[in-house]
């Protein structure tokens, strides 16, 4: 199993998973310029089968329609919630714990509201967390935009991320941490929105 991380527009991420053996390929969210994630998808000779969207902000999914008109086999995953806010239709529409496999790859899907309704987190091989913009390294996702809610989040971050393995490696949405990733288990511990202990104690993080 490998993840590419690549840095696009200011401060944005997008992913690259890919099996070595199979070559068999998915993007985590493609937003803004998707000239680097191509590049990477050619430079390894991957087969693109899918295109992962985390959340239907425009940063994170615009340039999946250039992508889907290059690679028309690539079937567009989202959760049902954000799917219908994407211009394009998603093919596979995901919901909490569903799974999917492709070579030797096994992703799970948890939606993680409170960013937006359906924004959703993904583990890989039990090893890496995608966290989109439920997560970042030091924070979490901004809750004030519209179809955010702090309450959700809070659920989010301690009902479910807090519960998942520490060795797990969290690759989060933007570059907006100390470190671009980080373990999970050392966001536990350093993380103000995960160490909060109250909804109250949350809801006061400036
Ligand atoms: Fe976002």
């Amino acid at each position: 199993m490998a993840i590419e991380q690549i840095k696009i527009g200011f401060d944005n991420f997008s992913y690259v998973i890919y099996c070595p053996v199979t070559k068999k390929a998915a993007i985590v969210d493609p937003g803004l310029d998707s000239a680097k994630i191509l590049q990477f998808i050619a430079s390894k000779k991957l087969t693109l089968e899918y295109i992962i969207i985390t959340h239907y902000h425009s940063d994170h999914s615009s340039d999946s329609k250039k992508i889907k008109s290059l690679f028309p086999q690539a079937k567009i995953i989202a959760s049902e919630a954000d799917g219908k806010k994407l211009a394009l239709k998603p093919d596979i529409v995901i919901s909490d714990g569903n799974k999917l496999t492709f070579g030797k790859i096994l992703v799970d899907f948890l939606i993680t509201p409170g960013h937006t309704p359906g924004g959703i987190c993904i583990i890989v091989n039990n090893e890496a967390l995608l966290t989109g913009d439920t997560l970042f390294i030091g924070d979490c996702g901004r809750t004030d935009l519209p179809g955010g809610n702090l309450i959700q989040m809070y659920t989010s971050l301690h009902e479910k991320i807090m519960n998942l393995p520490d060795e797990l490696i969290v690759y989060p949405g933007h570059d907006y941490g100390e470190k671009p990733f980080d373990s999970l288990g050392n966001q536990k511990y350093t993380n103000k929105t995960l160490k909060a202990k109250t909804l109250k104690e949350f809801s006061t993080i400036p």
